[in-house]
């Protein structure tokens, strides 16, 4: 049942209903500041088996928890000095950490089989409300079907799943439009596992040098081996020269300048910032508009725009 709620002031009666089918073992979808969230109860296998067959995912790919304060992060994981750091400089917020798990309390589901946990405290109102209504950690990946852009409307939720959801709250478009940036803190050296939200320079900042996962590397996130954010029609990168006469038509573009050539349909973005908000809904939108093929513009690296490079890297097949 899809149910709007005002994002600055989200109705208790229906933030209380979808709590409720959380714990009762059901899904619910719910904003994010990055994307929309599939909700289910994070510590009840059952439940989380029902978010990976909603979704077709692979179930060696964990799921991240989402708190609603940060002292709960202690029930499900083992937190150090440094993960305490960063959870006090960046939570609520977009940044998720892996730590060592409590392997008795979070079922084996739920982490992939893996001995560690990814957690997060979102900061949007509507994902505290009922994070803290059900008194529980929700297990939420992106609303999406499994290798589709995630979801930053109520739309593109009900799209891909609306069949399975017990509800799906609509707060509106995301603020961000990407990820949560994942960081494992499990071991000597925080690593880098997902470029996102929270730019990569504003945690080194804070906690110097931080590693990048490589490919193979054993502790990279295992979400990063398969396909993702994949449109239905081929995406190239347009960093420099492109034989645009050699395209297929219709071309769709996005990106911040003007294409060098009139494209079928295009989604131009006046910042990297509105460039992040607007990648993943771009891309449904230009897939819907029929085009033969989608040329999205190379971002700059800095903040958002190294989680955009690594997305477009994705959607393009090459990362
Ligand atoms: O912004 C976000 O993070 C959104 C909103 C809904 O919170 N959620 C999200 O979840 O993007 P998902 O499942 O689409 O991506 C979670 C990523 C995956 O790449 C997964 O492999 C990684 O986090 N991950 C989860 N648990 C992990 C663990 N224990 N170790 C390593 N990587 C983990
Ligand atoms: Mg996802």
């Amino acid at each position: 049942m899809r149910r709007s709620v005002d994002r600055w002031n989200p109705q208790k009666k229906i933030i209380a209903e979808a709590a409720r089918a959380l714990v009762r073992g059901e899904l619910v979808a719910f904003p994010t500041e990055t994307v929309y969230g599939l909700g289910a109860n994070g510590l009840d296998a059952e439940a989380v088996r029902a978010i990976y067959r909603a979704k077709g995912r692979p179930s060696d790919n964990p799921l991240i928890l989402h708190l609603a304060n940060p002292g709960e992060a202690e029930s499900v994981a083992f937190v150090d000095d440094r993960a305490r750091r960063l959870i006090n400089l960046f939570w609520p917020g977009p940044l998720t950490l892996v730590l060592p798990a409590r392997t008795g309390v979070v079922p084996p589901v739920t982490r992939g089989g893996l001995e560690t946990v990814a957690l997060r405290m979102p900061s949007h109102p509507v994902a505290l409300a009922l994070i803290e209504a059900t008194a529980l950690p929700v297990a939420a990946p992106s609303a999406n079907r499994s290798g589709r852009p995630s979801p930053t409307d109520a739309d593109a939720v009900e799209e891909d799943l609306g069949e399975s959801l017990a509800y799906l709250l609509d707060g509106g478009p995301t603020d961000v439009g990407v990820e949560s940036t994942v960081v494992d803190a499990t071991g000597k050296d925080l690593l880098l596992l997902r470029p996102g939200a929270l730019p990569l320079e504003v945690i080194a900042e804070a906690e110097g040098q931080v590693g990048l996962a490589q490919a193979g590397e054993g502790r990279r996130s295992p979400g990063t081996r398969y396909r993702h954010y994949a449109p239905d029609v081929p995406l190239l990168i347009w960093d420099g020269p492109l034989h645009w006469e050699a395209l297929p038509g219709p071309v769709g573009y996005m990106g911040m300048a003007d294409p060098p050539r009139p494209a079928g349909e295009s989604v131009l973005f006046r910042t990297v910032d509105d460039y992040g908000r607007g990648l993943f809904s771009a891309l449904r939108h230009l897939e819907r508009a029929g085009v033969a093929v989608i040329v999205a513009q190379w971002p700059p690296q800095e903040g958002i725009g190294l989680a955009l490079r690594d997305r477009l890297l994705r959607a393009s097949g090459e990362g």
